[in-house]
């Protein structure tokens, strides 16, 4: 079936206000501190893959919700820049998301303040738009997650295929994600969501810990929850920062390294790692190349300071 585009992404946009240098113990007391650097950019997972994916070639929508405000019509006019389809946004009524990050170094803290993101739902997706879809940012709209297996399963069956990336889950709670991993092509966490996601799943008999153990620390711990939450249906792509990532699909896993380079900004790697598999994966490329196109995305994307400024084109690569 000829669809209009390559890609919907389904999910959060938001300003990030990105203060580096920031000090790691706050003081309050009204006490101004100075930081070495700040920026205004684009941010939101799910804005992020999208800029990535258009930047990449992929004829890109995005549907999820801003406010009627300042804020919404920056990140909509930073995306429809970015030659992203925007047409499908729902404008409020709550106010739209916003995050300040202070970043120190490859670290950093994440505030967030969710506005209308939580008010999301699958009613307010176009069906049928394109040829992936993939969904960013699950824990933030709980909404939208409660309608995901229906909607995403009526994507499928009309022949469209589906991502999930899920991001942290801010309440540390990680429930609902393996109802939905049955309707999911591909599923893109980090090695930390992936062992948290994994430790939710019933336990195979006679492991103790199983899928447990810290992210980096366990490589095995990493290889099994791939595994585990494979066997639910997708093919798991976990991102491993510095260490690059790994894919499990049928039993066999796969590897690529980290390009070695300097961060200067590690925000949004992750997601413009998504966007390079996706972007490798619609263009029918092997499970090897799109692991090493999506790790080449992401080191790539550490280079400047935001989710957007160093996301390369296909060319580039
Ligand atoms: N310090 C680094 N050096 C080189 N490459 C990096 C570094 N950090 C991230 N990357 C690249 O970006 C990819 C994704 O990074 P990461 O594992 O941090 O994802 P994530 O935790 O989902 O990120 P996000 O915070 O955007 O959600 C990695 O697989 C790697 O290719
Ligand atoms: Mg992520």
């Amino acid at each position: 079936m000829a669809r209009d585009f390559d890609l919907l992404v389904v999910g959060d946009a938001n300003p990030d206000v990105v203060l580096s240098g920031a000090p790691r113990g706050l003081a309050y007391g009204q006490r101004e501190q100075l930081v070495s650097g700040g920026d205004l950019v684009l941010g939101g997972s799910g804005a992020i893959t999208a800029c990535g994916a258009a930047r990449l070639g992929l004829r890109t929508a995005f549907a999820g919700r801003v406010g009627d405000d300042a804020a919404g019509r920056f990140v909509l006019d930073v995306m429809a820049g970015r030659g992203v389809d925007v047409s499908h946004c729902v404008v409020g009524p709550r106010p739209t998301a916003m995050t300040v990050v202070l970043a120190d170094g490859a670290d950093r803290a994440i505030l967030t303040s969710p506005g209308c993101l939580p008010d999301l739902t699958v009613a307010d997706v176009p069906r049928g738009l394109a040829r992936h879809v993939h969904v960013s940012s699950y824990f933030l709209q709980p909404a939208l997650a409660a309608g995901l297996p229906g909607f995403l399963e009526g994507e499928r069956r009309a022949g469209a295929t589906t991502s999930l990336d899920t991001n942290d889950d801010p309440a540390g709670a990680w429930d609902g994600v393996a109802g939905v991993l049955g309707e999911v092509d591909v599923f893109l966490p980090n090695a930390a969501e992936a062992l948290s996601v994994a430790a939710r799943l019933p336990q195979p008999p006679g492991s103790s810990a199983a899928a447990a153990g810290p992210p980096g620390g366990h490589p095995e711990g990493v290889e099994a929850a791939a595994a585990r939450l494979g066997a639910l249906g997708p093919v798991v792509v976990v991102k491993n920062g510095g260490d690059g990532a790994l894919a499990w699909e049928r039993g066999s896993l796969t590897r690529a390294p980290a390009v070695p380079v300097e961060p200067v900004d590690t925000v949004g790697a992750g997601d413009s790692f998504d966007a390079g598999f996706l972007a490798a994966r619609l263009r029918g490329m092997s499970l090897p190349e799109c692991l090493r196109v999506a790790v080449t995305c992401g080191s790539l994307s550490t280079q400047a300071a935001g989710g957007t400024a160093a996301q390369p084109t296909w060319k580039e690569l």
